[in-house]
Protein backbone atom coordinates (compact mmCIF):
# COMPACT_ATOMS: atom_id res chain seq x y z
CA UNK A 1 0.00 0.00 0.00
CA UNK A 2 1.09 4.03 -0.56
CA UNK A 3 2.69 5.10 2.25
CA UNK A 4 4.04 8.66 1.12
CA UNK A 5 2.23 10.49 3.83
CA UNK A 6 2.94 10.09 7.69
CA UNK A 7 0.01 7.65 8.61
CA UNK A 8 0.35 5.61 5.81
CA UNK A 9 -2.56 6.85 3.35
CA UNK A 10 -2.29 7.46 -0.44
CA UNK A 11 -1.70 11.50 -0.51
CA UNK A 12 -4.39 12.36 -3.10
CA UNK A 13 -6.63 9.82 -0.81
CA UNK A 14 -5.66 11.31 2.35
CA UNK A 15 -6.29 14.96 1.15
CA UNK A 16 -9.93 14.16 -0.15
CA UNK A 17 -10.70 12.29 3.21
CA UNK A 18 -9.26 15.33 5.15
CA UNK A 19 -11.35 17.52 2.94
CA UNK A 20 -14.55 15.63 4.18
CA UNK A 21 -13.34 15.16 8.39
CA UNK A 22 -13.05 19.17 7.64
CA UNK A 23 -16.19 19.36 6.80
CA UNK A 24 -17.70 17.52 9.19
CA UNK A 25 -15.94 18.12 12.23
CA UNK A 26 -16.76 21.48 11.70
CA UNK A 27 -20.45 20.63 12.08
CA UNK A 28 -19.33 18.66 15.46
CA UNK A 29 -20.57 15.06 13.34
CA UNK A 30 -17.47 12.88 12.55
CA UNK A 31 -14.65 10.78 14.69
CA UNK A 32 -12.56 9.80 12.42
CA UNK A 33 -10.13 7.16 12.46
CA UNK A 34 -7.36 8.79 13.47
CA UNK A 35 -8.81 11.65 15.82
CA UNK A 36 -7.73 10.02 18.98
CA UNK A 37 -9.81 9.69 21.38
CA UNK A 38 -9.02 9.37 25.06
CA UNK A 39 -6.99 6.10 24.77
CA UNK A 40 -8.83 4.71 27.92
CA UNK A 41 -12.16 5.15 26.45
CA UNK A 42 -13.97 1.99 25.34
CA UNK A 43 -13.38 1.49 21.99
CA UNK A 44 -16.71 2.20 19.40
CA UNK A 45 -16.96 -0.78 17.26
CA UNK A 46 -19.43 -0.65 14.49
CA UNK A 47 -21.10 -3.77 13.59
CA UNK A 48 -22.98 -2.79 9.67
CA UNK A 49 -24.60 -6.54 9.04
CA UNK A 50 -28.02 -8.24 8.04
CA UNK A 51 -30.32 -8.75 10.74
CA UNK A 52 -33.50 -9.66 8.97
CA UNK A 53 -34.25 -10.61 5.42
CA UNK A 54 -32.28 -13.90 3.78
CA UNK A 55 -28.67 -13.26 5.33
CA UNK A 56 -29.98 -12.97 8.75
CA UNK A 57 -27.81 -16.03 9.73
CA UNK A 58 -24.86 -14.92 7.97
CA UNK A 59 -24.94 -11.69 9.86
CA UNK A 60 -25.78 -12.95 13.42
CA UNK A 61 -22.75 -15.89 12.84
CA UNK A 62 -20.26 -13.22 11.86
CA UNK A 63 -21.48 -11.26 14.98
CA UNK A 64 -21.14 -14.16 16.69
CA UNK A 65 -17.67 -14.98 16.00
CA UNK A 66 -16.07 -11.22 16.10
CA UNK A 67 -17.76 -11.37 19.86
CA UNK A 68 -16.05 -14.82 20.53
CA UNK A 69 -12.38 -13.35 19.83
CA UNK A 70 -12.91 -10.67 21.81
CA UNK A 71 -14.33 -12.66 24.73
CA UNK A 72 -11.37 -14.72 24.17
CA UNK A 73 -8.97 -11.70 25.11
CA UNK A 74 -11.06 -11.19 28.34
CA UNK A 75 -13.96 -8.74 26.58
CA UNK A 76 -10.63 -6.36 25.41
CA UNK A 77 -8.37 -5.74 22.31
CA UNK A 78 -5.48 -3.78 22.66
CA UNK A 79 -6.02 -3.15 26.89
CA UNK A 80 -8.90 -1.67 25.66
CA UNK A 81 -12.93 -2.79 26.58
CA UNK A 82 -14.99 -2.66 23.45
CA UNK A 83 -18.42 -0.59 22.77
CA UNK A 84 -20.65 -2.28 20.32
CA UNK A 85 -22.73 0.22 18.55
CA UNK A 86 -25.26 -1.97 15.78
CA UNK A 87 -26.99 -1.09 12.70
CA UNK A 88 -29.26 -3.87 10.57
CA UNK A 89 -28.59 -2.98 7.22
CA UNK A 90 -30.71 -5.27 5.86
CA UNK A 91 -28.83 -6.29 2.64
CA UNK A 92 -29.92 -3.47 1.11
CA UNK A 93 -27.57 -1.35 -1.44
CA UNK A 94 -30.13 1.35 -1.18
CA UNK A 95 -29.17 2.01 2.48
CA UNK A 96 -25.87 1.04 2.67
CA UNK A 97 -24.75 5.02 2.37
CA UNK A 98 -27.47 6.11 5.35
CA UNK A 99 -26.49 3.09 7.29
CA UNK A 100 -22.81 3.56 7.04
CA UNK A 101 -22.90 7.19 8.12
CA UNK A 102 -25.24 6.03 11.19
CA UNK A 103 -22.18 4.37 12.18
CA UNK A 104 -19.64 7.00 11.79
CA UNK A 105 -21.37 10.08 12.32
CA UNK A 106 -24.01 9.68 14.74
CA UNK A 107 -22.27 6.86 16.71
CA UNK A 108 -19.07 7.63 15.65
CA UNK A 109 -16.89 4.28 15.95
CA UNK A 110 -13.22 3.93 15.97
CA UNK A 111 -13.75 1.00 13.32
CA UNK A 112 -16.69 0.07 11.00
CA UNK A 113 -16.80 -3.95 10.84
CA UNK A 114 -19.44 -5.25 7.72
CA UNK A 115 -21.03 -6.15 5.71
CA UNK A 116 -22.31 -9.31 3.77
CA UNK A 117 -23.69 -7.95 0.48
CA UNK A 118 -21.75 -7.20 -2.15
CA UNK A 119 -23.93 -4.26 -3.20
CA UNK A 120 -23.90 -3.26 0.31
CA UNK A 121 -19.76 -3.13 0.35
CA UNK A 122 -20.02 -0.91 -2.90
CA UNK A 123 -21.88 1.38 -1.28
CA UNK A 124 -20.10 1.58 2.13
CA UNK A 125 -16.72 1.15 0.37
CA UNK A 126 -17.15 5.20 -1.01
CA UNK A 127 -17.42 6.82 2.50
CA UNK A 128 -15.19 4.68 4.38
CA UNK A 129 -12.26 5.93 1.70
CA UNK A 130 -13.27 9.72 1.93
CA UNK A 131 -13.31 9.50 5.70
CA UNK A 132 -10.49 6.96 6.10
CA UNK A 133 -12.30 4.80 9.17
CA UNK A 134 -10.51 1.69 9.99
CA UNK A 135 -12.96 -0.79 7.78
CA UNK A 136 -12.72 -4.66 7.96
CA UNK A 137 -14.74 -6.72 5.83
CA UNK A 138 -15.92 -10.12 7.53
CA UNK A 139 -17.78 -11.49 4.10
CA UNK A 140 -18.80 -9.17 1.42
CA UNK A 141 -17.17 -10.80 -1.29
CA UNK A 142 -17.11 -7.60 -4.11
CA UNK A 143 -13.80 -7.83 -6.24
CA UNK A 144 -14.02 -4.25 -6.45
CA UNK A 145 -13.14 -3.70 -2.78
CA UNK A 146 -9.80 -5.35 -2.73
CA UNK A 147 -9.64 -4.37 -6.66
CA UNK A 148 -9.95 -1.06 -7.92
CA UNK A 149 -11.27 0.71 -4.63
CA UNK A 150 -8.44 -1.01 -2.35
CA UNK A 151 -7.07 1.70 0.34
CA UNK A 152 -4.39 1.42 3.19
CA UNK A 153 -7.85 1.49 5.61
CA UNK A 154 -9.56 -1.36 3.46
CA UNK A 155 -9.06 -5.22 4.83
CA UNK A 156 -11.39 -7.85 4.34
CA UNK A 157 -10.91 -11.51 6.07
CA UNK A 158 -13.11 -13.51 3.86
CA UNK A 159 -12.58 -13.43 -0.13
CA UNK A 160 -13.13 -12.16 -3.00
CA UNK A 161 -15.64 -13.09 -5.10
CA UNK A 162 -13.98 -14.60 -7.40
CA UNK A 163 -11.45 -16.30 -5.36
CA UNK A 164 -14.47 -19.07 -4.26
CA UNK A 165 -15.50 -20.33 -7.99
CA UNK A 166 -11.90 -19.94 -9.76
CA UNK A 167 -10.85 -23.17 -8.31
CA UNK A 168 -14.15 -25.26 -9.30
CA UNK A 169 -12.86 -25.14 -13.58
CA UNK A 170 -9.43 -28.12 -12.22
CA UNK A 171 -12.82 -29.62 -10.14
CA UNK A 172 -14.95 -30.21 -12.72
CA UNK A 173 -12.10 -30.73 -15.31
CA UNK A 174 -11.10 -33.81 -13.10
CA UNK A 175 -14.77 -35.15 -12.97
CA UNK A 176 -14.46 -34.67 -17.03
CA UNK A 177 -17.54 -32.27 -17.11
CA UNK A 178 -16.95 -30.35 -20.24
CA UNK A 179 -20.06 -27.85 -20.34
CA UNK A 180 -21.80 -26.34 -17.28
CA UNK A 181 -24.61 -23.99 -16.79
CA UNK A 182 -23.88 -21.24 -14.03
CA UNK A 183 -27.15 -20.63 -12.20
CA UNK A 184 -27.07 -17.88 -9.60
CA UNK A 185 -29.12 -14.18 -8.18
CA UNK A 186 -28.27 -10.88 -10.34
CA UNK A 187 -26.07 -8.97 -8.45
CA UNK A 188 -22.11 -8.45 -7.78
CA UNK A 189 -21.64 -11.59 -6.26
CA UNK A 190 -23.38 -13.53 -8.27
CA UNK A 191 -22.15 -12.10 -11.42
CA UNK A 192 -18.46 -12.27 -10.17
CA UNK A 193 -18.79 -15.59 -8.83
CA UNK A 194 -20.24 -16.85 -12.12
CA UNK A 195 -16.81 -14.81 -14.17
CA UNK A 196 -14.04 -16.55 -11.84
CA UNK A 197 -15.70 -19.71 -12.71
CA UNK A 198 -15.69 -19.01 -16.23
CA UNK A 199 -12.00 -18.27 -16.34
CA UNK A 200 -10.67 -21.21 -14.21
CA UNK A 201 -12.89 -23.65 -16.50
CA UNK A 202 -12.29 -22.43 -19.55
CA UNK A 203 -8.41 -22.32 -18.89
CA UNK A 204 -9.28 -26.08 -18.43
CA UNK A 205 -10.77 -26.10 -21.56
CA UNK A 206 -14.35 -26.43 -20.57
CA UNK A 207 -17.26 -24.41 -21.94
CA UNK A 208 -20.26 -22.39 -19.64
CA UNK A 209 -23.16 -22.51 -21.91
CA UNK A 210 -25.49 -20.56 -20.22
CA UNK A 211 -25.68 -17.84 -17.85
CA UNK A 212 -29.17 -17.99 -15.58
CA UNK A 213 -30.19 -15.35 -13.41
CA UNK A 214 -32.91 -14.55 -10.79
CA UNK A 215 -33.08 -11.31 -8.83
CA UNK A 216 -31.66 -11.15 -5.46
CA UNK A 217 -33.56 -12.27 -3.08
CA UNK A 218 -36.04 -14.05 -4.80
CA UNK A 219 -36.62 -17.86 -4.76
CA UNK A 220 -38.75 -18.74 -7.51
CA UNK A 221 -36.46 -21.63 -9.27
CA UNK A 222 -39.25 -23.61 -11.09
CA UNK A 223 -38.73 -21.76 -14.79
CA UNK A 224 -34.78 -21.49 -14.38
CA UNK A 225 -34.58 -25.33 -13.37
CA UNK A 226 -36.97 -26.71 -16.24
CA UNK A 227 -34.17 -24.71 -18.92
CA UNK A 228 -31.45 -26.59 -17.41
CA UNK A 229 -33.14 -29.71 -18.27
CA UNK A 230 -33.83 -29.01 -21.61
CA UNK A 231 -30.10 -27.71 -22.10
CA UNK A 232 -28.70 -31.47 -20.39
CA UNK A 233 -25.34 -29.92 -19.44
CA UNK A 234 -22.71 -32.22 -17.64
CA UNK A 235 -22.72 -29.93 -14.40
CA UNK A 236 -24.68 -27.08 -12.61
CA UNK A 237 -22.43 -24.72 -10.70
CA UNK A 238 -24.26 -22.26 -8.15
CA UNK A 239 -23.82 -19.34 -5.86
CA UNK A 240 -26.76 -19.39 -3.47
CA UNK A 241 -26.34 -18.79 0.10
CA UNK A 242 -28.59 -18.05 3.95
CA UNK A 243 -32.29 -18.94 3.19
CA UNK A 244 -31.91 -18.74 -0.43
CA UNK A 245 -29.54 -21.66 -1.38
CA UNK A 246 -31.68 -24.23 1.55
CA UNK A 247 -34.51 -23.41 -1.20
CA UNK A 248 -32.50 -23.67 -4.01
CA UNK A 249 -30.88 -27.43 -2.70
CA UNK A 250 -34.71 -28.15 -2.29
CA UNK A 251 -36.33 -27.10 -5.75
CA UNK A 252 -33.39 -29.07 -7.49
CA UNK A 253 -34.23 -32.09 -5.67
CA UNK A 254 -37.73 -31.51 -6.29
CA UNK A 255 -37.01 -30.91 -10.09
CA UNK A 256 -35.44 -34.33 -10.47
CA UNK A 257 -32.50 -32.82 -11.74
CA UNK A 258 -30.37 -34.36 -8.25
CA UNK A 259 -28.52 -37.58 -9.48
CA UNK A 260 -29.26 -37.00 -13.30
CA UNK A 261 -26.86 -33.45 -13.07
CA UNK A 262 -24.44 -33.35 -10.74
CA UNK A 263 -24.55 -29.79 -8.83
CA UNK A 264 -21.39 -27.45 -7.96
CA UNK A 265 -21.19 -24.55 -6.08
CA UNK A 266 -18.95 -22.11 -4.17
CA UNK A 267 -19.39 -23.46 -1.21
CA UNK A 268 -22.22 -20.88 0.24
CA UNK A 269 -24.59 -23.29 -1.57
CA UNK A 270 -24.04 -25.62 0.91
CA UNK A 271 -22.60 -23.74 4.49
CA UNK A 272 -24.94 -23.43 7.48
CA UNK A 273 -27.94 -24.81 5.81
CA UNK A 274 -27.70 -28.20 5.99
CA UNK A 275 -29.64 -29.21 8.93
CA UNK A 276 -32.88 -27.34 6.77
CA UNK A 277 -32.63 -29.20 3.88
CA UNK A 278 -33.14 -33.02 4.73
CA UNK A 279 -30.87 -35.02 2.27
CA UNK A 280 -31.31 -32.74 -1.06
CA UNK A 281 -27.66 -31.66 -0.54
CA UNK A 282 -26.05 -34.62 -0.33
CA UNK A 283 -23.47 -35.31 -2.47
CA UNK A 284 -22.98 -31.83 -3.79
CA UNK A 285 -19.42 -30.54 -4.14
CA UNK A 286 -17.94 -26.82 -3.38
CA UNK A 287 -14.64 -25.04 -3.13
CA UNK A 288 -14.17 -23.00 -0.15
CA UNK A 289 -11.65 -21.77 2.51
CA UNK A 290 -13.43 -23.72 4.90
CA UNK A 291 -14.41 -27.22 5.77
CA UNK A 292 -15.56 -29.77 8.33
CA UNK A 293 -13.21 -31.87 9.16
CA UNK A 294 -9.92 -29.82 8.34
CA UNK A 295 -6.94 -30.95 10.64
CA UNK A 296 -6.22 -27.72 12.13
CA UNK A 297 -5.55 -27.34 15.38
CA UNK A 298 -7.25 -23.72 15.99
CA UNK A 299 -10.08 -24.86 13.95
CA UNK A 300 -10.61 -28.04 17.24
CA UNK A 301 -10.34 -25.41 19.75
CA UNK A 302 -12.18 -23.16 17.81
CA UNK A 303 -15.84 -25.34 17.79
CA UNK A 304 -15.40 -26.19 20.85
CA UNK A 305 -15.49 -22.55 22.30
CA UNK A 306 -18.74 -21.50 19.89
CA UNK A 307 -20.20 -24.34 20.62
CA UNK A 308 -19.80 -24.19 24.43
CA UNK A 309 -21.05 -20.40 24.02
CA UNK A 310 -23.52 -20.19 21.62
CA UNK A 311 -25.03 -23.77 21.42
CA UNK A 312 -24.82 -24.10 17.97
CA UNK A 313 -22.12 -25.33 15.39
CA UNK A 314 -20.17 -22.90 13.88
CA UNK A 315 -19.63 -22.28 9.86
CA UNK A 316 -17.96 -19.96 7.69
CA UNK A 317 -19.73 -17.03 8.46
CA UNK A 318 -18.57 -17.09 12.21
CA UNK A 319 -14.97 -18.09 10.51
CA UNK A 320 -14.49 -14.88 8.89
CA UNK A 321 -16.21 -13.03 11.78
CA UNK A 322 -13.84 -14.49 14.38
CA UNK A 323 -10.92 -13.50 12.58
CA UNK A 324 -11.79 -9.59 12.00
CA UNK A 325 -11.66 -9.94 15.54
CA UNK A 326 -8.27 -11.62 15.36
CA UNK A 327 -6.82 -8.91 12.54
CA UNK A 328 -7.88 -5.89 14.71
CA UNK A 329 -6.39 -7.65 17.88
CA UNK A 330 -3.46 -7.52 16.05
CA UNK A 331 -3.24 -3.72 14.99
CA UNK A 332 -4.21 -2.80 18.54
CA UNK A 333 -2.10 -5.14 20.37
CA UNK A 334 0.86 -3.71 17.93
CA UNK A 335 -0.17 0.19 18.99
CA UNK A 336 -1.88 -0.85 22.77
CA UNK A 337 -5.00 0.21 21.99
CA UNK A 338 -3.89 3.65 20.40
CA UNK A 339 -5.89 3.70 17.24
CA UNK A 340 -4.51 7.18 16.42
CA UNK A 341 -1.87 5.46 15.68
CA UNK A 342 -2.59 4.26 12.22
CA UNK A 343 0.17 4.08 10.43
CA UNK A 344 1.90 1.02 13.07
CA UNK A 345 -1.56 -0.26 13.23
CA UNK A 346 -1.82 -1.11 9.61
CA UNK A 347 1.58 -2.00 9.13
CA UNK A 348 1.16 -4.64 11.68
CA UNK A 349 -2.14 -5.85 10.34
CA UNK A 350 -0.85 -6.25 6.75
CA UNK A 351 2.41 -7.94 8.20
CA UNK A 352 -0.49 -10.41 10.14
CA UNK A 353 -0.35 -14.38 10.05
CA UNK A 354 -3.93 -15.47 11.09
CA UNK A 355 -3.96 -18.32 13.13
CA UNK A 356 -7.39 -19.22 11.92
CA UNK A 357 -9.79 -21.90 12.10
CA UNK A 358 -9.73 -22.43 8.32
CA UNK A 359 -5.91 -22.77 8.65
CA UNK A 360 -2.92 -20.39 8.71
CA UNK A 361 -3.63 -17.14 5.96
CA UNK A 362 -1.89 -13.55 5.21
CA UNK A 363 -2.84 -10.73 3.52
CA UNK A 364 -2.37 -9.99 0.01
CA UNK A 365 -1.13 -6.26 -1.20
CA UNK A 366 -4.78 -5.01 -2.15
CA UNK A 367 -5.34 -6.91 2.01
CA UNK A 368 -7.36 -9.29 1.23
CA UNK A 369 -6.36 -13.63 2.68
CA UNK A 370 -4.10 -15.39 0.87
CA UNK A 371 -5.70 -18.97 1.50
CA UNK A 372 -5.88 -22.35 0.58
CA UNK A 373 -9.15 -23.47 -1.23
CA UNK A 374 -10.75 -26.71 -0.31
CA UNK A 375 -12.89 -29.48 -2.12
CA UNK A 376 -15.75 -30.13 0.37
CA UNK A 377 -18.30 -32.73 -0.20
CA UNK A 378 -21.77 -32.74 1.79
CA UNK A 379 -21.62 -36.13 3.91
CA UNK A 380 -25.12 -36.32 6.14
CA UNK A 381 -24.60 -32.60 8.20
CA UNK A 382 -21.16 -32.33 7.07
CA UNK A 383 -19.47 -30.19 4.55
CA UNK A 384 -16.65 -32.89 4.23
CA UNK A 385 -13.11 -32.03 3.32
CA UNK A 386 -11.87 -33.77 0.14
CA UNK A 387 -8.25 -31.72 0.15
CA UNK A 388 -7.23 -28.66 -1.26
CA UNK A 389 -8.51 -27.46 -4.64
CA UNK A 390 -6.08 -24.79 -4.56
CA UNK A 391 -3.07 -24.20 -2.36
CA UNK A 392 -2.81 -20.45 -1.03
CA UNK A 393 -5.15 -18.70 -3.66
CA UNK A 394 -4.31 -15.02 -4.50
CA UNK A 395 -7.07 -12.90 -5.53
CA UNK A 396 -5.69 -11.33 -9.04
CA UNK A 397 -6.38 -8.02 -7.50
CA UNK A 398 -7.11 -5.81 -11.06
CA UNK A 399 -6.75 -2.05 -10.80
CA UNK A 400 -5.50 -1.94 -7.16
CA UNK A 401 -3.05 0.39 -7.05
CA UNK A 402 -1.23 -1.15 -3.87
C1 LIG B 1 -21.83 -11.32 -1.20
O1 LIG B 1 -22.82 -10.65 -1.50
O2 LIG B 1 -20.68 -10.90 -1.41
C2 LIG B 1 -22.00 -12.66 -0.55
C3 LIG B 1 -23.13 -12.91 0.21
C4 LIG B 1 -23.27 -14.14 0.82
C5 LIG B 1 -22.28 -15.11 0.70
C6 LIG B 1 -21.17 -14.86 -0.07
C7 LIG B 1 -21.00 -13.61 -0.69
Amino acid sequence: MKKNIPGGFDRREFLKGSAAIAGATAVGTLAPFGLARAQGAKLRVGLMLPYTGTYTPLGVAITNGFKLAVEERGGKLGGREIEYFVVDDESNPAKAPENTNKLIQRDKVDVLIGTVHSGVAMGMAKIVRETGILWINPNAGADEVTGPLCAPNIFRTSFSNWQTTHALGKVLKAKGHKTAVFITWKYAAGEQMMQGFKEGFEKEGGKLVKELYTPFPQVEFQALLTEIANIKPDAVVAFFAGGGAAKFLKDYQAAGLKGKIPLYGSGFLTDGVLDAVGDAAEGVETTLHYADGLDVKKDRAFRLAYAKTYKLQPDVYAVQGYDAGQLLATGLDAVKGDISKKADMIKAMEAARIDSPRGQWTLSKAHNPVQDMYLRKVVGKENKVQGVAWKALADPARGCKA
